[in-house]
This record gives structure tokens, sequence and C-alpha cells, in this order.
């Protein structure tokens, strides 16, 4: 490191932003030393404070850009900071920050140093693409630093504070999601202001009513779900908040009430009540139609999904003559995307309800070649759980969460000896690790496609394939 300058809390420096980091920073070096850096973009010139320093690398946050960015682009979003600063890059910039960010954990983590993507499928529609958002009421409005002393900061209805479990920031007008969705977010706002009942719950002292309104949208079906999430069922207080929405979005097809008692800040409730409609929405991906209830999981961009499962239908380019494992099925998705193309399907997942969710999304599709198991992937293969009557993968499709496979997992996986291993992620870095145990266990890596599924975030989802080596 330079001997001019100590880099250490505190300190203030000129940085040049030269990349982007896995997760969103900006980064920049001084001689080889790495600088990590909050809200900055590539090909800003900036003055940044440290915050952090530590053996290797220091980070740090924007005081003051000092040049801006060549691949700045006008930022649509009042609340990009709470986001992600990463919409104020232009979306060509962001494909090539994402695709680097996939190389470069492949290279440094995976220990692939040729390894580069053989394709990056770009999102057509890069707003407004958002089929899920999950609101927060709370009784503590993050205020804002231009707001005038003595604002009211009682009522929020909006999206958490980065790193502030406990502040919401009310939202207006999210462009990740569909217009209506606005729409909807300011009627209840509205109402709630006008109803001394409707108060929002406080994780702090677990008092109050309302804890989440929670917007589901059929893209390719034009059905639309509202799912408010209360600390105890009382229909008739929540009355103006029903009637006033169903009043004025005839859109509306499912009206839901999660109950949830717990502390647990999440919208999942311990049960339901259906207020309106159906209590799901559909949503059709390719030839087929989903139902999905409040709780489901579901891919959150429905077109990007379309092509995500698409090009893993490519890539395992199937006869109809395969057994195919989906290993951390979910609802089931890709394996009944593909089902139609293989022999026998065989989905395995932790959760009974998302299996339960699999089980209905065959019938309602006719598909007969599907089962669906419950089994916990950290330890099923390896304590011999899987039963005999289940004819041995050509095929195995993986899609862990983000922490990746178990190590276990990972080191088993290789002994179920199928021909071809798809690997789906969205976490480059976990994936990474585990195509290493892969490939030290008889695999080779044969390509590797980015599908941006994340406008404007710094979400990335990626899809590798191994083939068995000697194949
Ligand atoms: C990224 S999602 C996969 C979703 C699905 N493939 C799809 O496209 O809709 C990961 C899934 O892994 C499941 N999961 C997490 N840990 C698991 C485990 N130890 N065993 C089995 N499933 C697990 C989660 O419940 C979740 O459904």
């Amino acid at each position: 490191m330079s001997d001019l300058i100590t880099i250490k809390r505190g300190v203030e420096l000129e940085l040049d932003i030269k990349s982007l980091a896995y997760g969103g920073m900006g980064v920049a070096k001084i001689d080889n030393f790495v600088i990590f850096v909050k809200g900055a973009i590539p090909g800003e010139k900036i003055i940044a404070r440290i915050y952090k320093k530590r053996k290797g690398y220091a980070e740090g946050t924007v005081k003051e850009v000092v040049e801006k960015s060549n691949y700045a682009e006008k930022i649509r979003c009042n609340h990009y900071y709470v986001c992600s600063k990463v919409q104020s890059l232009s979306y060509d910039q962001q494909i090539i920050e994402k695709s680097n960010q996939v190389e470069d954990a492949f290279h440094r983590l995976g220990g692939f140093s040729e390894f580069s993507l053989h394709g990056k499928i770009e999102a057509e529609q890069t707003y407004n693409y958002r089929n899920k958002m999950e609101f927060t009421f709370s009784p503590h409005r993050w205020v804002l630093e231009d707001e005038p002393e003595g604002v009211d900061k009682s009522f929020a209805l909006g999206l958490h504070m980065t790193g502030r479990y406990d502040k919401i920031l009310d939202i207006n007008n999210c462009h990740l999601q569909p217009e209506i969705g606005n729409h909807i977010l300011s009627s209840a706002r509205e109402v709630c202001l006008q109803n001394p009942q409707l108060r929002p719950y406080d994780p702090k002292t677990h008092i109050g009513f309302l804890r989440f309104l929670m917007l589901r949208f059929g893209v390719n079906t034009n059905d639309l779900m509202v799912n408010i999430v209360t600390s105890y069922s009382d229909i008739n207080k929540l009355s103006p908040l029903i009637d006033t929405l169903l009043k004025k979005f005839p859109e509306i097809t499912s009206m839901v009430n999660n109950v949830n008692t717990r502390k647990a800040d999440v919208a999942f409730g311990e049960y339901e009540t259906l207020l309106y409609g159906e209590p799901f929405i559909r949503e059709k991906l390719g030839k087929l139609t989903f139902e999905v209830s409040a709780n489901s999981f579901f891919q959150t961009n429905t077109k990007q999904g379309e092509a995500l499962y698409n090009e893993v239908s490519k890539m395992i380019g199937l006869t109809g003559e395969e057994i195919v494992y989906d290993l951390y099925c979910g609802t089931g998705t890709i394996g009944l995307f593909i089902a139609d193309k293989a022999k026998e399907v065989y989905g395995f997942e932790v959760i009974r309800s998302a299996l339960d969710d699999a089980e209905k999304n065959a019938d309602l599709n006719n598909i007969e070649n599907v089962q669906f198991l419950k089994a916990n992937l950290d330890t099923f293969f390896k304590s011999g759980q899987l039963p005999n009557r289940i004819p041995k993968p050509d095929i195995i499709i993986v899609d862990p969460p983000r922490a990746g496979m178990h190590s276990d997992m990972a080191q088993y996986l290789p002994k179920l000896k199928a021909k071809k291993i798809i690997y789906v992620s969205c976490n480059p870095t976990t994936q990474a690790r585990d195509a290493k145990i892969l490939c030290e266990k008889g695999y080779e890596l044969k390509k590797s496609v980015m599908v941006d599924m994340f406008p404007h975030t710094p979400h990335i989802e990626n899809i590798v394939l191994f083939s068995k080596q000697g194949l």
C-alpha cells in the first residue's frame, strides 16, 4: 500500500470506483488494497469516508460525488437508497457488472481460472416486473433529513430501512411492482390514517393490529391478490380497509387476511381467512397454470422465471427417456415445466405446504409423471432415506436457497451418478463453492448462463450445467 495514505476508520479518501461487488457496493483499490463503498457506482470519482477497516479490505460510505459516472442513468425512484443504488447504473452496465461478479466468484472461490459465461439473458421489462410485494405497517416511520421538525412519525406503510429492523420508510411509489400496486398502497395508507382503529403493529412492544400488506400479481392472467396480515383476527376492525380496497379496485380477484400472532416479523400467517374471491391467484408459465396462494413460494419475476425455466430445459436437452430429480423443488415449478419432455420427475423439498402446492399444481395441469417427496436434503440421501422404489436419476436439477447446498449434500450428490447436473442459483458465491466440490468428485463444468431476474437490484440468478467426466 502507498506509504502516503493510511487507511483507517474515520479517514476520508478520494477514490475511483472501478466495479460493483456482489451485493451492490462499489469497489475501489489503492495499490492492491480493496475498499468497498456503499452507494457508489462504477465510473464515479468520490470522496469516501471509511467506517470499517479489516485485514485486506476496508468499507466506506460516499461523502461526496466529485465526478459523475458515464454509466449513470436518471433514477426513477425516490427511495433508491433503501432499495439499491444499482438503480442509478444504466441497465447495460448492470448486466456487465453482474456478469463480472459471476465470473469473479467462479475464478476466486471456485478455482475455475478459465471460467466465462456462455450467455446472459437480459430482462426485456426492467421496471414494474415484480409479481409480489410485501409492505410493512409500522408506528415507527423513518424521518427523512429534509422533513420539518415535529413531523408525525407514528405511521408508515413501506419497506425496511437497510439495516434497521425497527424503522420503516413510507413508500408511495415502487417502480418494481405493477402500477396498480402503487394505487392500492396509497389507498390503504389513506384509509388507515383516517381510521384510528387501524393501528400498525409494533414489533418492539407487540401491541397493534396491522402487520403487512402483501400484493401478488398474476402478470400473465391479470389476477390480483391483497393479503392483509394482522396480529390477531378482527374482521370488523378491518372492514374499512377491506371495503375501500374492494370498492376502488375491481381488479382485485382475491383478498385474504393472514393472522400472525407470533413475534417473528414475517408475513406468513398461522391461519388465513378468505375475505373475497379465491384464496389464490392463477399465474401462467409457458403452457402451465399455477395456483399461487398467499404463503406459496413463486418466482418473483414471471417473465424472467419463464426465461429461466426455458433455458434450464434447453440446457438439459431431454429426450423423453430420462429420470429427473428436482432438488429443492419448492412448489415444483421447474419439474412441472419440463415434465412433458422427461420419463419421470421426482421433486424433493423440506416444506410441507410447498409440496402440497406442487401436488395441486401437478393435478391442475394433468401432469402424471411427477412425484413429490418431503426431504431435508442436508441429510436425506447420505442417511439412506431415498425409498428403493425410486429409480436412480439421469438428470439432477438443484435450486438451493442462497446459502447453497449443505456440504454433506454437495459431497453426496456425485454418488447419485447422474449424467448431468443443472445447478440454478440466486447466489453465485455459494454456487461457485459447490461447483468446486462437484468438479473434484467427477463432474465437468460445461456451460453457464446468467438470467437477470432482478433488474435494478444487486440480485443475480445463474445456471450452471455439469456433466459426468468422460461422457
Ligand atoms: C430457491 S427455492 C427453489 C424454488 C423452486 N426450484 C422454484 O423454482 O420455484 C429453494 C427451496 O429450497 C427449499 N429448502 C431449503 N432448505 C432445504 C433443505 N435442507 N432440504 C430441502 N429443501 C430445502 C426451500 O424451502 C425452497 O423451497
